[in-house]
């Protein structure tokens, strides 16, 4: 089954309570683009803002960190009430992240820049909740979908289903109506969307056609 995970990223950040109950029936996760200016060039958001939103909805929550030293700041995510975190291979320290995480017991997730080649995240693929492909260069809403990150897909559902890993595999960036079928069909099952859903005219239509082009 497919899960729908709009990101707030391109929702109005003064009226986030607003927007989220807007989409929240014909959703499942919410996805919260944390960004520090260090490991992407933008800032957004921390735990104290995860911690006003989470009375608003009992949905999940997925705190994706583009941070350096996210192990600073994973006890306030989890405090703060995320369900899952996704920390980036790239800032490394991968294996201690994901104890931190487990002990945090909040679900583990671990996103993967497009440039970054499937064998660096492969190790980990049995120890996670979920994989996030990135299908755009962290930093900014509303980029162009990278179908180069296709066959980076498709390696990730075979390994995981050779080995009947519980895996999920996200992918986030550039996803519509058009481009989440081509990852769907590579064996993703799990769709961020932010300016597919929050800057079209209808973010429930929107959300329901991604849904629909994946089913
Ligand atoms: C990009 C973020 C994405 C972004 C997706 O750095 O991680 O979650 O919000 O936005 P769209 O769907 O507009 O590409
Ligand atoms: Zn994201």
């Amino acid at each position: 089954m497919a899960r729908i995970a709009p990101s707030i990223l391109s929702a109005d950040y003064a009226h986030l309570d607003h927007d989220m109950k807007m989409v929240e029936s014909v959703i499942d996760w919410y996805h919260i683009d944390v960004m520090d200016g260090h490991f992407v060039p933008n800032i957004t958001i921390g735990p104290p803002v995860v911690k006003k939103l989470r009375p608003i909805s009992d949905k999940y929550f997925d705190c994706h960190l583009m941070i350096t030293n996210p192990e600073k700041y994973l006890p306030a995510f989890a405090e703060a009430g995320a369900n899952g975190c996704s920390v980036h291979l790239e800032v490394g320290n991968t294996d201690d992240l994901i104890r931190q995480m487990r002990e945090l017991k909040i679900d583990v997730g671990l996103a993967v820049n497009p440039a970054t080649p499937f064998e660096s995240c492969e190790p980990f693929l049995e120890q996670l909740d979920y994989l996030l492909l990135m299908t755009v260069v962290p930093g900014f809403g509303g980029q162009a979908f990278i179908s180069d990150v296709i066959p980076k897909i498709e390696l990730a559902r075979k390994i995981i289903d050779k080995n009947e890993y519980k895996c999920e595999i996200q992918v986030d960036g550039g996803i519509d109506p058009n481009t989440a079928p081509l990852a769907a069909k590579a064996g993703a099952t799990n769709f961020v969307a932010g300016n597919a859903i929050f800057a079209q005219p209808d973010p429930i239509a929107a959300a329901q056609a991604i849904r629909a082009a994946v089913a």
